[in-house]
């Protein structure tokens, strides 16, 4: 099995070397690594954020493992150079509209969470986000000037009903898998592609009876996840209201340094990355907290590997290192980058 390791910008490859140090030490066999830039690095080397190079190896691979993108320096370029288009051009080239944010709480990290423990203690969901649509690739985009001669800036919203269709049926085929509930967050009372969005989640419900499928406008659902978190087991909203919401999942399990991610295409090729960004403040002083990459690992090996019992080891691994203590900075702790990564290798079963 090939995997594609993309450590990109600032904590980028700090984090991703103790995956890859994690994905050795469960000595499983038969995974061969290949590392190619992306994002301001890519850049940097070859003059793009996502040099032909690097999709073509993303292409050829099993899995893609993918550590962060941003750059501060870059933020000047014009926008088809930045590093976060690397990313977005990922997402798009290879088809991965589903993207899996489980965000649940450690017991160990009950005090971490920006909630109370009693309310953050029930926090065991998984957001189903649309990653290939919506405003983030809608057309027409771009700036003008109004009749005024002001400067105007505009997105495009958009979904057509087959890419509503299809992320709907991967939010009901997870809650299956768990809890049995699936609440759809959209903002139908004012937007039409949200009404449309509505429309199809409910067209595609009749092929899951045994799914209770809710819904939630999105500024409800804001403050529905730090008024009783608990109350959700799997949400699944479009490519905006996906990315601010699962930031704001993460805080509340303590850190955004925990939480990993799937984005999948229909074929189950998969590229996994935490849902943290690059941190070019803390880079390269091994302040970093791994775990939300070698949590990421474990669902490569679940979701595109075949190989949920390795998933799992590294799931408890990662338990018992917090259990025993493991916490970085993020968490108010003294552990390095590197020393997490070693509690983890030491806990592995
Ligand atoms: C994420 C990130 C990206 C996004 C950025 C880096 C383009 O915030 O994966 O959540 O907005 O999707
Ligand atoms: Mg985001």
């Amino acid at each position: 099995m090939l995997v594609a390791l993309l450590p990109g910008d600032g904590i980028g490859p700090e984090v991703i070397a103790q995956a890859v140090r994690v994905l050795d030490a469960l000595d499983i066999g038969g995974l061969v690594f290949e590392e190619a830039p992306v994002g301001g690095a890519a850049w940097r080397a070859t003059g793009h954020p996502l040099p032909a190079a690097t999709l073509d190896l993303a292409r050829r691979a099993d899995a893609i493992l993918f550590g962060a993108v941003g750059d501060p320096e870059c933020d000047a370029l014009e926008r088809h150079l930045r590093p976060e288009q690397a990313i977005l051009g990922l997402r798009k080239e290879l088809g991965l509209f589903a993207n899996l944010r489980p965000a649940r709480l450690f017991p160990e990290l009950a005090d971490a969470s920006a909630l109370r423990p009693e309310i953050a203690r029930a926090i065991d969901m998984v957001i189903v986000r649309e990653l290939t649509g919506d405003v983030y690739f809608g057309q027409p985009r771009g700036r003008r000037a109004t009749e005024d001669g002001l400067r105007e800036g505009y997105d495009m919203m958009r979904y057509d009903e087959a890419e509503v269709a299809r992320i709907a049926r991967v939010g009901f085929e997870t809650a299956r898998g768990r809890r049995g509930r699936l609440c759809s967050v959209d903002k139908a009372n004012v937007l039409e592609t949200s009404q449309l969005w509505r429309d199809v989640v409910i067209e595609v419900s009749a092929d899951y009876a045994d799914v209770e499928l809710s819904h939630m406008y999105v500024d409800n659902a804001a403050m529905q996840l730090v008024r009783n978190p608990g109350q959700f087991d799997v949400i699944v909203t479009g490519n905006l209201f996906g990315d601010i919401l699962s930031d704001q999942a993460s805080m509340c399990t303590g850190s955004i340094g925990m939480l990993p991610s799937a984005s999948l295409n229909d074929t189950g090729k998969g590229l996994y990355e935490p849902i943290h960004g690059s941190a070019p403040d803390i880079a390269g002083q091994g302040k970093a907290n791994p775990l939300a990459t070698i949590l990421s690992a474990a669902m490569m090996l679940r979701h595109s590997l075949d190989r949920a019992d390795a998933a799992d080891r590294i799931e408890a691994a990662v338990a018992a290192a917090l259990a025993g203590g493991a916490r970085g900075a993020d968490l108010g702790g003294g552990h390095s980058t590197g020393e997490i990564g070693d509690r983890v290798i030491a806990a592995l079963g």
